[in-house]
């Protein structure tokens, strides 16, 4: 980390600031959009690192790498709570960086993450205890859904599916197309096989939202799907409501500022028609951006 990032760091420690929102792309928006309709009145900084997006099938330690830094530069806007809206790096980065990096950066902060949420609520929905899960190969070889499903919900019986091509659809504005019918049509048979008895899968990954409209329609009828991005506002109010400390410490405009590590003007048309209003966005570059 360089040293102005690091006195940013430390000179906005304490000091209330928005909620910062990270995932390797557009995916995260589908949990932003959720967060804002429970809590309109917040300040956001949206970080959306497409320049090394997907994430998915990246190893352990660059998909940590790139994390980190993401979460060191929201930091250093003055978040004093990052959400990684992104299931590869609650996966595989958001452990270590509660326990090893947060102590040394600044101990007052906090990174949440998705998957202990959704493994909390995921129960609610299934009937008769068979869930599948879609995710990025990263998510699902992490093994962290089972990991989490067998502390919570040990009676749930999970199976689990990766999906390479479904992320770089989205981030490639290829989620309407028939290379999705494809590809969408083709995995969820590929989890059906493993377990016929399937009655509930959880989108384990943020962009999967983007192709609901295609995977509603090839996955057998009658089939519950996880709404990530509802569980995990409801999560984060049920947080700051067992946290003041940290609710007074979010600031209140009502205010997104969408920053990106790629091309703003592609980002910015594409988060607008997601969000329903203008998201003017900004490049920003992070420290081993290549
Ligand atoms: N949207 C992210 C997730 O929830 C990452 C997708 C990717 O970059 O491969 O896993």
């Amino acid at each position: 980390m360089n040293s102005a990032l690091r006195e940013a760091i430390r000179s906005t420690a304490g000091h209330p600031g928005p909620i910062g929102v990270f995932d390797s792309g557009y995916g995260g928006l589908t949990i932003l959009r959720e967060i804002r309709r429970a809590l309109p009145d917040a300040d956001y900084i949206y970080l959306g690192d497409n320049a090394r997006a997907p994430y998915g099938s990246r190893s352990f330690e660059l998909v940590y790498k790139f994390t980190l830094e993401a979460v060191e530069y929201l930091f250093s806007q003055g978040c004093q709570l990052v959400i990684l809206a992104c299931n590869t790096a609650s996966a595989k980065a958001l452990r270590t960086i509660q326990q090893n990096d947060l102590p040394m950066l600044d101990p007052g902060r906090r990174v949440l993450g998705v998957i202990r949420p959704t493994a909390e609520n995921v129960g609610k929905l299934s009937r008769n205890g068979h869930v599948g899960l879609f995710g990025t190969p990263g998510t699902v070889a992490s093994g962290s859904y089972d990991l989490e499903l067998a502390k919570l919900q040990p009676h749930l019986r999970l199976s689990s599916h990766a999906c390479p091509m479904w992320v770089p659809l989205v981030e490639n504005l290829e989620a309407e197309g028939e290379g999705a019918d494809y590809f969408v049509r083709k995995d969820i048979d590929a989890l059906f096989a493993a377990d016929k008895e399937i009655d509930t899968v959880i989108l384990g990954c943020t962009h999967y939202p983007l192709l609901l409209r295609k995977i509603r329609q090839y996955l057998p009828e009658g089939t519950a799907i996880v709404n990530q991005g509802e569980i995990v506002a409801e999560s984060l109010l049920d947080y700051l409501r067992r946290h003041p400390g940290m609710d007074c410490r979010i600031t209140r405009g009502g205010t997104v500022r969408y920053l990106t590590t790629e091309e703003p003007a592609k980002f910015s048309s594409l988060a607008a028609v997601f969000m329903g209003e203008n998201a003017e966005s900004r490049r920003i570059t992070l420290p081993n951006l290549l």
